[in-house]
């Protein structure tokens, strides 16, 4: 494996608990929320976003509760740009060892229109809030919502005044995933550029996946600059959902070659995550999801099995056990060939010559046409039918 020691260090910043809920019918209790993020700060998570807390009194709870109980990760909440929201993230988030405050406003045309403030009253209120954030705590977000709709011209003034109002991280959101992978790179290649005092701050990406380019666009702004991703477990979010936290990790990790950064996630503990946060968010994780789907350690067809079981790089990039699954698994259909059958039945205790390998195969066939998965118990009556087995 690549030595990753002396790379410049990627912070994943994960907001399952704050963007992730905000899925509709994802509604997490107070102790599942309390459960994924003592998951999250053990698997070296870097910013935990725990909640919005003046949306309720229950994120409020929820957040602080989070923010007690924190051992390595940063704890975040979020806020609008109005001064009670303010107060409010921060009074949640002040028993952590290491808070921070997010704070944000939107500034694309769009988004100006529903305050209905000017540019300058926008450019006023950023000032105002953020520096009343930093004022009570020393870590804090600014976002523009929206950014990658907002005129560069404009939103270049504005990150600068977030700065020297204070900001320590500048995170960019693709709010509705409109972005593709170059315009994402350019965006933030063109901020640390122009904007006075971008090298004193961590450029962000919070990338949306309307379109199903949220992983790409936003290992793309890390190539240009940017050095922290928000994502979630299972790309858990609004609509389409958020950039999905093991897909970046893993290709971050994969393809370090070409991508020299590092992380500090623990990549063993993303599948144990993963099946909690779709437990207790009661969102399914589709079969064929990259990292963490049923299928994507998954092998049915016979070609595929063949090479599977001579050599596991014929067929996977990345090893089930670096995810934290026990191995690789090659189900049994009517895609499966004479080699995968020999080898499941030598796991279950059955050797057996050519000649009896030959007549089960034919058997086994007839009944993968007839069934989707053929288990362990439906080889041992066509054994017995076949008499290989008692
Ligand atoms: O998508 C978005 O713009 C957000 C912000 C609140 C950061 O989630
Ligand atoms: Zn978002």
């Amino acid at each position: 494996m690549t030595d990753t020691s002396e790379q410049d260090r990627v912070l994943i910043f994960d907001t399952t608990l704050r963007d992730g809920e905000q899925s509709p019918g994802a509604t997490m209790s107070h102790t599942e929320k309390l459960e994924i993020a003592a998951l999250l700060d053990e698997m070296g998570v870097d910013i935990i976003e725990a909640g919005f807390p003046i949306a309720s009194e229950g994120d409020f709870e929820a957040v602080s509760e989070i923010a007690k109980n924190a051992k390595n990760s940063v704890i975040c909440g979020l806020s609008r740009a109005q001064i009670p929201d303010i107060e409010r993230a921060w009074e949640a988030v002040k028993h952590a060892p290491r808070p921070r405050i997010h704070t944000f406003i939107g500034t694309s045309p769009l988004h100006r229109a529903i305050p209905n403030l000017t540019m300058d009253e926008m450019a006023e209120r950023i000032h105002e809030t953020v520096t009343h954030a930093r004022n009570l705590c020393e870590d804090v977000q600014w976002s523009p919502m929206d950014a990658t709709r907002t005129e560069h011209d404009y939103l270049c003034r504005v990150v600068e005044i977030a700065i020297r109002a204070g900001a320590t991280t500048i995170n960019i959101p693709d709010t509705v995933g409109y972005t593709a992978p170059r315009e994402s790179a350019e965006l933030i290649r063109m901020l640390i550029e122009r904007v006075p005092g971008a090298d004193t701050v961590i450029f962000s990406t919070h990338c949306h996946n309307d379109l199903g380019m949220a992983t790409a666009n936003s290992l793309a702004a890390v190539e240009a600059g940017a050095r922290q991703i928000e994502c979630t477990i299972n790309g858990l979010g609004e609509r389409a959902g958020n950039t999905a936290l093991e897909e970046v990790v893993m290709a971050l990790r994969v393809r370090n070659d070409i991508m020299p950064f590092a992380t500090g996630i623990d990549t063993t503990k993303i599948m144990n995550i993963s099946r909690r946060v779709s437990q207790v968010s009661g969102f399914p994780v589709q079969y064929n999801k990259a990292i963490v789907g049923k299928n994507a350690f998954a092998h049915e067809s016979g070609i595929h099995q063949d090479g599977m079981l001579k050599n596991s790089e014929t067929f996977e990039i990345m090893r089930p056990q670096d995810i934290g699954l026990s191995g690789t698994s090659l189900p049994l259909g009517k895609h499966s060939g004479r080699a995968a059958l020999r080898a499941k039945l030598r796991d279950m205790g059955y050797e057996m010559g050519d000649n009896q390998l030959k007549d089960v195969f034919v058997r086994f066939k007839s009944l993968a046409d007839r069934k989707k998965e053929v288990y362990d118990d439906d080889l041992i009556a066509l054994l017995r039918d076949a008499g290989a087995a008692d």
